[in-house]
């Protein structure tokens, strides 16, 4: 019944994830017993199959936090200069507990003009700058303020003085402790007179409930497991130097067509110079293209060309491939040579996510799952009554502009040419609570398939055990929400 991944993918077709559904198996172990370690590269082991992808509206340091904490990791982009880039990675792995917060600041001499100057923190901070980098001096409360309501009193009037803090070298029981013991509320996260974040007793309580959060994903180095994007340039070999120094614990090389000479010389550069530090190559949708840096001596290969959701390579470049076929391709010669597969782009449900874990990746990586969270960079904005966050392709003229353009060998070329765009996404809350949920829709989708870890899912697909199906365009609508008048889509 049905087919063999093997039959279904040499027929012709560039299949994407929805094209194609996998046939039930066989359940003999609950949805619990179900594993979903992996690693992300060869020598880097994961706890969740989820990579946070290196782009300037996805992953900086609250992002890295949280995805080490969940037990997967973040590549931290590297739109920016190569110190600031090293500084995120630096600060993600100074970090203990996953950062709850994006802290307002105000100088003592300031006003506060209305409510909306909290933003979403019950607390302003007052330091003496009025910005992050200064010395704490003291707090107002959302709800003090809105007793007074008052706009024309300076801040240094009101404001409880209080330098109470704590440094990011604690730990979620050490916080919960310094909180109960001083029977505060919250308490500012500080290191060097820099205020890093603001942790409350309401943040420790919820992260206390996912015992997991506050294991999470820890390297060799007993930190944090954080990555990093870099180019192909000869100055990348510098910027790699800042992160390496950091403490980043492995590299992406962020280009659209990884099959490239530029490409295999830094791999080779980086083995060569940095034994302990994993490399992945990419991005490649061919046997060929993997096989080419599978040669140069990657650690893990990086799938997707044209499948993100801000993409327009394939429409600019005609050059692609459908993600579904991408990733069985790719995956069929990464899985001899052992080397992992993470499958970038187009992964806007948990279902997409178990069809990519199955057809061979180890992990996935996503952009616009994770923009919309509450530890992307960026404040949330409304749009027709909606709070959505700001997402925008790394090809992009705008992200170009600030000097993206690497990923598309385009730095020497006088007319930018855009193989992306600018949007923006639903806010989606915490990843802390979205991807717990998300995990356990994929165990549940693996238990369906009769393999309780990524490894027996992959025997199950190449033993041919494991049959599909290409999905019509109607059996693609039977499959989704039909033939309703109205309805609330809520998972959790
Ligand atoms: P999702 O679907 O998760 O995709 O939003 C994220 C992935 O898309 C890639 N990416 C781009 N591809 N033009 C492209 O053709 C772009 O401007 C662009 N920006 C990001 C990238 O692989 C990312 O992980």
């Amino acid at each position: 019944d049905g087919f063999s991944a093997e039959k279904l993918f040499s027929q012709g077709y560039s299949y994407t994830y929805d094209d194609v559904i996998f046939l039930p198996h066989y359940i003999d172990f609950p949805t619990d017993a179900v594993q979903l370690a992996t690693r992300v590269s060869s020598n880097v082991p994961l706890s969740i199959p989820c990579v946070a992808s290196p782009m300037d509206t996805v992953s900086e340091t609250c992002m890295a936090v949280a995805m080490a904490a969940l037990g997967g990791i973040a590549f931290v982009h590297s739109n920016t200069t190569p110190s600031e880039q090293a500084a995120m990675v630096a600060s993600a792995k100074s970090r203990r507990v996953p950062i709850l917060s994006s802290p307002v600041f105000k100088a003592p001499s300031g006003r506060i003009e209305s409510a909306d100057d909290f933003g979403d923190s019950p607390y302003i901070l007052v330091t003496e700058s009025g910005s992050a980098k200064s010395k704490l001096l003291g707090y107002v409360s959302k709800v003090d303020w809105q007793n007074r309501n008052d706009k024309e009193v300076k801040i240094y009037d009101y404001m409880v003085n209080s330098s109470a803090s704590v440094p990011s070298s604690f730990d979620l029981g050490q916080i919960d402790a310094f909180l109960e013991e001083k029977k505060a509320n919250f308490v500012p996260m500080v290191d060097n007179d820099e205020v890093l974040d603001l942790v409350t007793k309401e943040d420790v309580e919820r992260i206390k409930g996912y015992p997991k959060l506050a294991k999470g994903s820890v390297g060799a180095d007993g930190r944090w497991l954080v990555g990093a994007s870099i180019g192909t340039r000869e100055q990348d070999k510098e910027r790699l130097e800042h992160l390496v120094k950091a403490g980043v614990n492995v590299v992406v090389l962020d280009s659209s067509q990884g099959n490239s000479i530029y490409q295999i010389d830094m791999i080779k550069h980086i083995k060569k110079n940095y034994r302990e530090l994993d490399v992945i190559g990419g991005n490649v949708v061919t046997i060929n293209q993997a096989d080419n840096l599978i040669q140069a001596g990657v650690d893990g290969l990086r799938v997707g060309m044209g499948s993100g959701s801000i993409c327009t390579t394939q429409e600019v470049c005609a050059v692609g491939r459908g993600q579904a076929t991408a990733v069985y391709k790719v995956s069929s010669t990464a899985y001899k040579n052992k080397i992992p597969v993470i499958a970038d782009g187009g992964i806007s449900n948990s279902g997409h996510i178990v069809k990519a874990l199955t057809l061979g990746a180890s992990t996935v990586m996503m952009g616009s799952f994770l923009a919309g969270s509450t530890e992307a960079p960026g404040a949330y904005e409304y749009q027709n009554g909606q709070r959505i966050k700001k997402y925008r392709g790394m090809g992009s003229l705008e992200a170009m502009t600030k000097g993206s353009d690497a990923r598309y060998l385009g730095d020497t070329a006088k007319l930018k040419i855009a193989q992306g765009v600018v949007g923006a996404v639903k806010d989606k809350g915490s990843v802390l609570k979205f991807i717990p949920y998300t995990m356990q829709a994929v165990k549940q989708g693996f238990q369906d398939l009769g393999a309780s870890s990524l490894q027996s899912a992959h025997d199950l697909l190449r033993s041919r055990t494991l049959r599909l199906e290409v999905r019509t365009g109607a059996a693609q609508v039977e499959g989704g929400i039909h033939g309703l008048v109205s309805y609330e889509k809520k998972y959790f």
